[in-house]
């Protein structure tokens, strides 16, 4: 099983930003504990993150050549704004899962609507790295039901 892992903008100043709600560990550690679980699993892991809208779309449709069976994906700031991110993610019709590490419910207002997730199979939100784990767990759920 091949995953691919997209992240958005500044997720890659996990450690740095706003410790308080998104935690100390940095953006390698989060790739380190997802390329652990997916060792332990057997799942071939790809990651890609861009602060640039575009070129998240251009991975997400790269997955599709790329013959790629899952993408998990926290669009940072874009799951609230990006209807072309949720576009491409209905095109490839591969099975996708949403990440959020804080609990996006129970922030701001403008953080409660989430577009990508009216094309995800599942939205795992509040739960730091663990949702990450979460995430794999349903596409592995998916893959063998
Ligand atoms: C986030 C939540 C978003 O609202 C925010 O813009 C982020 C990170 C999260 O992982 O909690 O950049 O996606």
């Amino acid at each position: 099983m091949k995953l691919l892992v997209i992240h958005g903008p500044n997720l890659n100043m996990l450690g740095i930003r706003e410790k308080k709600i998104y935690g100390a560990q940095t953006y390698e550690d989060l790739l380190e504990y997802i390329r652990q679980i997916c060792a332990r699993e057997g799942i071939e892991v790809k990651f890609y993150q861009s602060n640039h809208e575009g070129d998240l779309v251009d991975a997400i449709q790269g997955a599709y050549y790329d013959q790629m069976d899952g993408i998990i994906i926290n669009p940072g700031a874009y799951t609230h704004t990006s209807i072309a991110l949720l576009d491409a993610v209905k095109a490839v019709q591969i099975p996708t899962v949403e990440v959020h590490l804080s609990n996006i419910y129970e922030r701001e207002e403008f953080r409660h609507t989430s577009y990508i997730s009216l094309g995800c199979i599942h939205s795992y939100y509040g739960m730091g790295f663990q949702g990450y784990e979460e995430a794999v767990n349903c596409l592995k759920n998916y893959w063998n039901s």
